[in-house]
C-alpha cells in the first residue's frame, strides 16, 4: 500500500497517520518529522531548514525530493508507505512521478482554516515519536506528557500564530494546486492512476 496524505497545516495528517501506519503495517514518510530530527541533530541540513520551518516557508524542492529518494531505498520500505507533508509543489509530485511510485491513493483531510488556528495553538508533541495531542481535542492521559513513554511535551517552534497564517498561505499558494494534479490523474483512468478521496477532517479523530 503505497499513500500520500494531503491536507493543510494542522489538518490532522500526523494524527490519522498514526491509525493508518498500523492497520497497513507500512512506515510512515513524514518530511516534516526528518527536518526536526536534522534541526534536533545539529546538521548543517536542519540549521537551514531551522530558519526556512520558523518563518514558515518551504524547504526548496531539492533538498526534500532528496531525502525522500534515499529514505525509499531503507528495507522497511520495500512493502509500501504512508507520505505525510509530501508532496507539497509540482515539482515534487513530478519527481515522485518519475521515479516510477505506483501510488495506490491520494487521501485529502479537507478542513476550514479557521478550525486550523485553533488546532494548532492547542497542539502539543512528543519529540521522540513525533506522537501528538491537543490539549482539549485529544489530550494526554497526564497532563503535559506523552502517553506511551512519560516523557514531556512540547510545543511545535513553528505554530506561533504568526508563523501558523504564514504557513497557510503558503499551503494556498503551493500545494494546494495537487488537489486538481491528483484528481485529475484519478480520473484520467491511466493504469498508473492513484483513487483519490476527500475525507472530512473536522469531527471526532477516531471517524
Ligand atoms: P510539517 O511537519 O509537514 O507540517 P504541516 O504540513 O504544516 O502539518 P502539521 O504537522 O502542522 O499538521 P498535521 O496535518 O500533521 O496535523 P496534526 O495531525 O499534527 O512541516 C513543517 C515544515 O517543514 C513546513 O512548514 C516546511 O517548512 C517544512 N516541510 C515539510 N515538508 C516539506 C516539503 N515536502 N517541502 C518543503 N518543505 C517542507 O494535527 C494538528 C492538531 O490538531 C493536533 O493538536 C491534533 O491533536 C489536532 N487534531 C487532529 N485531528 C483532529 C480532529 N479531528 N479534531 C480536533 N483536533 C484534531
Ligand atoms: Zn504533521
Amino acid at each position: 500500500m503505497r499513500l500520500i496524505l494531503l491536507g493543510a497545516p494542522g489538518a490532522g495528517k500526523g494524527t490519522q497517520a498514526t491509525f493508518i501506519k498500523e492497520k497497513y503495517n507500512i512506515p510512515q514518510i513524514s518530511t516534516g518529522d526528518m527536518l526536526r530530527a536534522a534541526v534536533k541533530a545539529g546538521t548543517e541540513l536542519g540549521m537551514a531548514a531551522k530558519k526556512v520551518m520558523d518563518a514558515g516557508g518551504l524547504v526548496s524542492d531539492d533538498i526534500i525530493i532528496g531525502l525522500v529518494k534515499e529514505r525509499l531505498t531503507d528495507a522497511d520500505c520495500a512493502n509500501g508507505y504512508l507520505f505525510d507533508g509530501f508532496p507539497r509543489t509540482i515539482p515534487q509530485a513530478d519527481a515522485l512521478k518519475e521515479a516510477g511510485v505506483n501510488l495506490d491513493y491520494v487521501l485529502e483531510i479537507d478542513v476550514p482554516d479557521a478550525s486550523i488556528i485553533e488546532r494548532m495553538s492547542g497542539r502539543r508533541v512528543h519529540p521522540g515519536s513525533g506522537r501528538t495531542y491537543h490539549v482539549a481535542f485529544n489530550p494526554p492521559k497526564v497532563a503535559g506528557l506523552d502517553d506511551l513513554t512519560g516523557e514531556e511535551l512540547i510545543q511545535r517552534d513553528d505554530d506561533k500564530e504568526d508563523t501558523v497564517k504564514k504557513r497557510l498561505s503558503v499551503y494556498h499558494e503551493q500545494t494546494e494546486v495537487l488537489v486538481g494534479y491528483y484528481n485529475q490523474w484519478a480520473e484520467s483512468g491511466l493504469p498508473a492512476a492513484p483513487q483519490y478521496r476527500k475525507i472530512a477532517g473536522v469531527g471526532p479523530v477516531e471517524a
